[in-house]
């Protein structure tokens, strides 16, 4: 009953989307566990460009059924626009290839409106305004609705309202902001609601069943370590679990049933929203890794479109996402990136205050102080993107590969050179 799960280990944005697309081909189920349509996972079909936010990577599988767990929070207009692009693409989703779990919680019109407004404050940290820690912020406060409700749209639209009325005080008092039209947003939430009534299932026991018939699950992550809301950089987080834990709680399986856990990291470092980033590159560089966005792999926020920041390889921050979830492996994307670059740099260590650190600090105040000490790597210049096993790769391209396996102990299985699906190298 083999549980493979797939995480960020690094910021997010590592490339998730095109891997659990890969895996999906050998996946009879891939679920999402945590997050919400704040996660924007890309996935290149030959010339068409896919982004998705809340469905799973394993739609576009014919024989894969997805499903949405009980972590993840759910804003049902955006599902249903979401589906409704993949629909006109030509890939169902349907109730037979989408289950949305009934103690998913939904994310609310309140939930956006009081993103928006303490994003606007300066307690603001850079969030994707989808309402995502306030959805989280009501389900721990046991006052959130969850998706089973949607079954029932008229009590669902009462409740809809209610939480409409109750922030729009907080809205008007706390931050001066114009009140919601509560009538209107649960109306236009019980019409959502009845069209996503036929996906609710009791997604726990589909997988218990499924992992009793010998069936293979993989787990897609959305976000990563970095933003995780307890080993993440805190505050600069989101507000669920990214890492291994979160696969549990967040589909309801047992601990035993995961076997595999890999980790994805791109080939250099991005970070999209505030929070210290010790590898951080400005100047030329910063704009040689990121691209203009001329490209459609360029470094611009899958969901909001905000330029990320970049940086080289931290393998300090790769090492505490091997410890934290025990990473079996290895996913390294965006390697056709670095080509022409020469030196390359992995930071080995952060220098604090004259100290010499090899672990991750969890004090965040230490960790934005803390320097990086580099390694240098010789570049190469030889094009990569038509690589399809390690053996085609560079000696240099390999030699970077192999020292960040050295310096983060974790075995590098996959490889990417490009972002469509055939531009992936395994071994
Ligand atoms: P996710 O959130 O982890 O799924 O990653 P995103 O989709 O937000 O960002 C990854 C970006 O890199 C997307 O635009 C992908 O199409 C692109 N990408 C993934 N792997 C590669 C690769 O090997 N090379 C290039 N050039 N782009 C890639
Ligand atoms: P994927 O799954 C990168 C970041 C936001 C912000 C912080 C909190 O595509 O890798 P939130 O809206 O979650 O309250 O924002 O987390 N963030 C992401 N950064 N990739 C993501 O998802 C992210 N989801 C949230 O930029 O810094
Ligand atoms: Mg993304």
């Amino acid at each position: 009953m083999p549980i493979t799960v797939l995480l960020g280990a690094q910021w997010g944005d590592e490339g998730k989307g095109r891997i659990t697309d890969a895996l999906a081909a050998d996946a009879d189920i891939v679920a999402r566990f945590n997050g919400g349509d704040n996660a924007g996972h890309t996935i290149t079909i030959g010339s068409s460009v896919f982004k998705l936010h809340l469905l799973p990577a394993g739609i576009f599988r014919e024989r894969c059924l997805n499903i949405i767990g009980n972590g993840v929070v759910l804003n049902p207009i955006n599902f249903l626009k979401e589906r409704d692009e993949i629909l006109a693409a030509g890939f169902p989703v349907t109730p037979d290839n989408l289950q949305i779990s009934e103690a998913a919680h939904v994310i609310l019109p309140g939930h956006i409106a009081l993103d928006a407004a303490r994003e606007a404050t300066r307690g603001g940290i850079g969030t994707t305004q989808r309402g995502i820690g306030f959805a989280y912020s009501d389900k721990a406060a046991r006052i959130g609705l969850r998706a089973g409700l949607m079954r029932e749209p008229e009590r669902f639209a009462e409740d809809v309202y209610a939480h409409t009325e109750r922030v729009n005080r907080v809205l008007e008092r706390e931050y001066e902001r114009p009140p919601l039209d509560a009538r209107a947003a649960a109306a236009e939430y019980a019409a959502a609601a009845r069209q996503v009534a036929p996906y609710l299932a009791n997604t726990a026991r589909t997988l218990h069943r499924a992992l009793a018939e010998g069936k293979r699950v993989l787990a897609e992550g959305a976000q990563a370590v970095m933003l995780d809301i307890d080993h993440g950089t805190y505050p600069f987080v989101t507000s669920s679990n990214a890492t291994v834990g979160g696969v549990l709680t967040g589909l309801g399986v047992p601990a035993q049933a995961v076997t595999r856990v890999v980790g994805m990291a791109k080939a250099f470092c991005t970070r999209v929203g505030a929070g210290p980033f010790v590898t951080e590159l400005g100047g030329e560089l910063a704009l040689r890794l990121r691209g203009t966005g001329a490209n459609p792999w360029d470094e611009y926020g899958a969901t909001t479109g905000r330029p990320r920041r970049v940086g080289w390889f931290d393998a300090v921050a790769l090492r505490y996402a091997v410890q934290t979830n025990g990473l079996t492996e290895l996913a390294l994307t965006k390697l056709d990136i670095l080509t022409g670059l020469d030196p390359l740099r992995i930071c080995v260590a952060y220098s604090y205050r004259g100290e010499c650190l090899e672990d991750f600090p969890q004090d965040g105040e230490v960790l934005a102080q803390c320097r990086p000490v580099y390694e240098e790597l010789p570049g190469w210049r030889e094009d990569v993107t038509a690589a399809r096993s390690f053996s085609d790769l560079p000696a240099e391209a390999r030699a970077y590969i192999a020292r960040i396996e050295a310096l983060a102990q974790v075995r590098v299985t996959m490889a990417s050179v490009g972002p469509e699906r055939m531009q992936l190298v395994t071994r």
